[in-house]
């Protein structure tokens, strides 16, 4: 147990160790890049080993350091193994950001139980595998916070995404269910929605995407939003507000919009 009593909320508090998954590209990787700068010691896992090592290589000259930590956060057992080699380093954890996920369109004239349940598996089941364990040992540590990358389309079902606006929209739901006993237990929890942001995950779509903003500026939100303690770290502004607007229509005129977008 921690000899501080931490107030759950206090980002300048916060030990400054850092587990990230899906560190290897995108937002992970420039958020560990952006931290290590910073001075904090990041272990920074997804499956493949070269991003990681290469990860390592570009941040060597900051004040903070990069720790690769390979793992396929759909292995719950290695998931568990990577939280207890992070705990035997013996410093306190600070900061968990579970971002690794993926996208796949699943239109319903294509709903295949497989891709559509390995999206689901990989984006909740896959976090969900990350985040038993360390949120096992911040809740020991009295301390540490803890960010759930999920997204905008979590909002509403989107067209297409019936997969992934599904598994974002677990996401949301669970982070809001955890965070009472969390914070009474000194832990943070957070939900980060990006609207669009320029990574190898978005490089693959083919339509045009509304607001998109690079990755840099999707970092500036999440450590802002983190800093000025928010539950949810949403961004762009403009998009923001647009998918607000579309969480609050009835379904008569949802189903309108959904159905125009469909024709385009
Ligand atoms: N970009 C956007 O516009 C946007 C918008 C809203 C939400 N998001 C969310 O933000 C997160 C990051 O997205 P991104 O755009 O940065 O994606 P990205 O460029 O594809 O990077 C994803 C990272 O996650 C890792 N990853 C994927 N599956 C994994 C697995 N099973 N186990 C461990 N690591 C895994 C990937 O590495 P390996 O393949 O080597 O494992 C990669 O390092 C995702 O959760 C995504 O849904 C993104």
């Amino acid at each position: 147990m921690s000899d501080i009593q931490h107030d759950p909320q206090e980002w300048d508090a916060l030990p400054r160790m850092a587990w990230i998954t899906g560190a290897g590209k995108g937002i992970g990787r420039a958020l560990a890049e952006r931290l290590a700068g910073l001075g904090w010691t990041v272990y920074a896992s997804a499956r493949t080993l070269n991003d990681l090592n290469d990860l390592a290589a570009a941040t060597d000259e900051l004040s903070g350091e990069v720790r690769p930590l390979p793992l396929d956060i759909n292995d719950r057992d290695a998931c568990a193994r990577a939280v207890a080699h992070i705990s035997n380093d013996g410093q306190p954890l600070g900061l968990v950001v579970l971002n690794a996920g993926t996208h796949t369109p699943t239109p319903a004239g294509e709903f295949d139980a497989e891709v559509v349940g390995g999206l689901i598996s990989t984006n909740l089941t896959g976090t969900v595998n990350c985040l038993a364990p360390a949120m096992k040992m911040l809740m020991q540590q009295g301390r540490g916070h803890i960010a759930v990358v999920a997204s905008l389309a979590g909002y509403r079902g989107l067209p297409r995404a019936a997969a992934y606006s599904a598994s974002k929209a677990g996401l949301i739901a669970m982070a809001e269910a955890l965070y009472p006993e969390l914070y009474r237990s000194g832990v943070g929890i957070s939900v980060i929605n990006p609207g669009f942001v320029k990574t190898p995950l978005t490089d693959k779509n083919t339509f045009e995407m509304p607001c998109l903003i690079e990755v840099d500026e999707a970092v500036d939100a999440i450590i802002k939003g983190l800093a000025r303690q928010k539950f949810e770290i949403a961004f762009p502004t403009r998009f923001v507000m647009i998918m607000r607007l579309l969480r609050a229509l009835p379904y008569a005129l949802y189903f309108k919009l959904t159905g125009k977008i469909l024709n385009r």
